[in-house]
Formats: structure tokens, C-alpha cells, sequence
């Protein structure tokens, strides 16, 4: 156990444990507040977003669909999931969406429930290439007890090989050719993989956990258009709603429609979090309005982030290609294996930076990778732009490369902090408090 903020002991009173608590969240909310969260799987939620989440809907349930419910006092919440469903359709263009499911990992265990049946085959891109935990035998792969290929990988791109990937969808002949990764760069050349995946009968399961937002602004990839049948994903990550997740599909064909809801409800969740779906259907009416300009500037930093890093010295993943086309930065910091990326991303807590070390190409141990995979959605959600991506950029640079002592960048992050207060690209934005409590 683990006792660093605070003076409670396994012996303390409860009402000690829970004031604990309650300073140790506002400790992290600090943190965030005056630091720079550039984890690239997380974001801040809005305020109008944060209000509703705090509602009475936290403590109720309403399982079904609209209008077919097994509770009752359900009609507010039905007027709720009916527009949210809407509004997904019309952001993420796709014929179905049920927005449901409590977060990516589950809307991926409900795809995979609907898509295919235990002892079946599946392609997708390995861990150690940047796919989700989910995507192995170790997570919902396994769970589903489905039989994993992976696609080989080409480091130069960044991306799964894409003949070699067709290749292997056309030997394997999967149920389900799953495309996606937690480490993405670059869009994937869906359409050749599609082919190969529909010529043997295979679904495209597209799992845009990370790239949503982008997805929806019209900045990264289209899947649904491009072949994919089904996308899954998270509604925290580069598209700003509260923790949750979405399942997508380009079918127009109400069994199959069917199919995927009863996969999600009564397959995978009982009570679905009713206050986080109503969190999401605001941050969806959010992303109507602002979800195109904030994901043309999420891209934009990364790729001057990117750049500026590159500039002060370090070593950018994917320079022939423009370092990045997506909301993420890959640094190497050391030999392979050589734990670099964890030294890396602890300097770097110390100076107020919140990274998260990651394994590039060639590493193999999770625990002592040799990278750091950064993200610049947060940042940008709080108004910086190109000006600031520089500056973090040379923060980096005094911690990592000229060995300044963390704790004297700290306070100049916290100044760069102090101006960035206001949550963007959002309802409300001239009369808000600001970062959640
Ligand atoms: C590609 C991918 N899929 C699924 C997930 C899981 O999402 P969640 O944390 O919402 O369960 C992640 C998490 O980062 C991810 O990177």
C-alpha cells in the first residue's frame, strides 16, 4: 500500500480514510490544474459535461432501448438516449451507434460477442506494436476465447504491413479483421485490408478509441466509408466526453442492428451509467458546434510539438512522415529494453509533465520500454496552440536533454499553466470555473 499523500494507516478511523480520499482527488485535481496532462488516452470533460455527471441519473438504471425499457421512470432518460443517438449518427456519419456501453474495452468485448464465437479466428495488430491490451489473448481476445494472428508490422510507416496483412487475413480467414492500435500515428490504408477481410467473409472491426474525435472531425480517417463494418471506441480520449465508450457500424440491416445492441445490453452491461451517456450526448451536442475546429487544432500541435521536439534535439518517431497525423508523439530515449522511456516519464512527473512511458519498435518489456507516448488533446482543449507547443517542447528539453533539475521547470510549467485555465471548445466557455474540481 502506497501512502504518499496524507497520514492515514490501515488502522486510521474510516472517517480518516474517507477525508483522505477526498484530499487525495483534490491533490489530483491540482496536479492536472497546474501541470501538463499529456497522457494520450485521456482529456478534460466540459462544464455543462461536468454538471451532468453530478446529476440524480448517477444513481438510476434504465436497461433496454428507448421506449423498451424494464424499469420505469425511464422517460427523461429515453429523451436523453434518443437524442444522444441521433447526435451520434449524425457526428460520427454512421447509419447505427449505440452509445451505451461503459468504455472502450467493453465496447470492444460487445463487438467481439457479436462479431464472432468462441474458438473463431481474428487478425489484429500485436501489443508490442501498439495494439490494445484488448486486442490479445491476455485481454478480450482471450476472453472470447478467439484464436489471435497478428499482422506484421512496418516501423519505417508505422503501420501493419499492408500486403503482408492481406496475406495473412486471406491464409487465416478470420471471422474478424480487427484494425487499431493505442500507439497511432497515421491513419491505416483501410480499404486494401477491407477487400482482403470481405473477399473471406470476414467483418472489419475498426477500434478508433484514440483517434475518435479526429474521426469525427474529418482530420484522420473515415472507416465507415473506407470498409470498416463495425468502430468501437472510448468518448474520453480525443473525442472530449466524459469515460464511456460508442459502437459504430456502417449496417443499414436491422438484425444485424439488433445484433450489435443485445451485445452491448443484455450482453456486456446491466446498469450502463446513465449520468456518463447523458455526459456523452452533451459532449456530442459540444462536437456538433466545435468538434471540427478542435480536432484541426489537435493535429496541428502535435505535428508543430512534434517538430519543435525534434528541433531541441530529440529523437521523433516517424520523421519521413511528418512525425505524426494524429493527436500523438513518439520519443525514443535510450537503447531498447533500456527502461529510458520510464526514467523519461518520471523527470518529467517531477517538473509537473504527466506522460506515460511506451514501447516502441524493437522493445520488448513492457516495464522498462525505451519511449514516451505523448499526446497534445488536453493541452489543446485549454487554448494552447503552435506558440505554446514550442515552449513545452523547450520545457522537455531543460528537463531530458539539459538535465535541469525537475523541480525548477515546475514552476515555469505552472506558469505556462496559470494562462490556460478555460476549457475550450464547449458550451459556456465565457462563463465557467474552469478545470473540474
Ligand atoms: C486502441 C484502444 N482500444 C481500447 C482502449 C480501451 O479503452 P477504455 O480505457 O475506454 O476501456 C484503449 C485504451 O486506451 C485503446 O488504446
Amino acid at each position: 500500500m502506497t501512502n504518499k499523500r496524507g497520514a492515514w494507516t490501515p488502522d486510521s478511523s474510516t472517517l480518516t480514510k474517507a477525508q483522505t480520499v477526498m484530499d487525495a482527488a483534490a491533490q489530483s485535481g491540482n496536479l492536472y490544474r497546474n501541470g501538463l496532462g499529456m497522457i494520450a488516452s485521456e482529456n478534460i470533460i466540459s462544464p455543462m459535461v461536468q454538471n451532468i455527471i453530478a446529476s440524480d441519473l448517477h444513481g438510476r438504471y434504465a436497461e433496454g432501448m428507448p421506449g423498451k425499457r424494464y424499469y420505469q421512470g425511464c422517460d427523461d432518460f429515453d429523451t436523453i438516449e434518443s437524442i444522444g443517438i441521433e447526435l451520434a449518427r449524425s457526428v460520427f456519419n454512421a447509419p447505427f451507434a449505440n452509445i451505451q456501453s461503459t468504455s472502450g474495452t467493453v465496447s470492444n468485448i460487445a463487438a467481439l460477442k457479436a462479431l464472432a464465437q468462441p474458438g473463431d479466428d481474428i487478425t489484429a495488430v500485436s501489443t508490442a506494436d501498439g495494439g490494445h491490451i484488448s486486442h490479445a489473448r491476455m485481454g478480450a481476445v482471450g476472453l472470447r476465447d478467439l484464436n489471435l494472428s497478428t499482422y506484421p508490422w512496418n516501423e519505417e510507416r508505422m503501420e501493419p504491413d499492408i500486403d503482408g496483412a492481406c496475406e495473412l487475413i486471406r491464409s487465416v480467414e478470420p471471422k474478424v479483421a480487427l484494425i487499431g492500435q493505442s500507439v497511432f500515428l497515421f491513419p491505416t490504408p483501410l480499404k486494401e485490408i477491407a477487400d482482403a477481410a470481405h473477399e473471406v467473409g470476414a467483418k472489419v472491426m475498426y477500434d478508433g478509441a484514440h483517434v475518435l474525435g479526429l474521426i469525427a472531425g474529418g482530420v484522420f480517417q473515415d472507416p465507415l466509408r473506407e470498409g470498416a463494418d463495425v468502430i468501437t471506441g472510448s468518448s474520453h480520449k480525443t473525442f472530449p466526453g466524459p469515460q464511456g465508450g460508442f459502437l459504430l457500424s456502417s449496417s443499414e440491416d436491422p438484425a444485424f442492428q439488433k445484433r450489435l445492441n443485445n451485445a452491448v445490453f443484455p450482453g456486456v452491461c446491466s446498469s450502463y451509467h446513465l449520468h456518463h451517456v447523458a455526459g456523452k450526448v452533451i459532449a456530442l451536442a459540444e462536437f456538433e458546434e466545435y468538434g471540427e475546429a478542435y480536432a484541426k487544432d489537435i493535429v496541428q500541435n502535435a505535428k508543430h510539438f512534434a517538430s519543435a521536439l525534434a528541433a531541441e534535439g530529440f529523437d521523433v518517431l516517424a520523421e519521413s512522415r511528418g512525425y505524426t497525423a494524429s493527436h500523438q508523439v513518439l520519443t525514443r530515449h535510450g537503447g531498447k529494453d533500456s527502461g529510458a522511456g520510464a526514467k523519461a516519464a518520471r523527470l518529467l512527473e517531477d517538473a509537473g509533465i504527466i506522460t506515460n512511458m511506451n514501447m516502441l519498435p524493437g522493445d520488448t518489456k513492457a516495464l522498462t520500454p525505451s519511449g514516451l507516448r505523448l499526446g497534445v488533446q488536453e493541452l489543446t482543449r485549454v487554448g494552447m496552440g503552435p506558440g505554446e507547443m514550442e515552449e513545452v517542447a523547450r520545457l522537455y528539453a531543460r528537463v531530458l536533454i539539459h538535465g535541469e533539475d525537475p523541480s525548477s521547470v515546475k514552476n515555469d510549467v505552472a506558469d505556462l499553466k496559470s494562462n490556460h485555465q478555460i476549457i475550450r471548445y464547449c458550451f459556456n466557455e465565457e462563463n465557467q470555473s474552469g478545470y473540474p474540481l
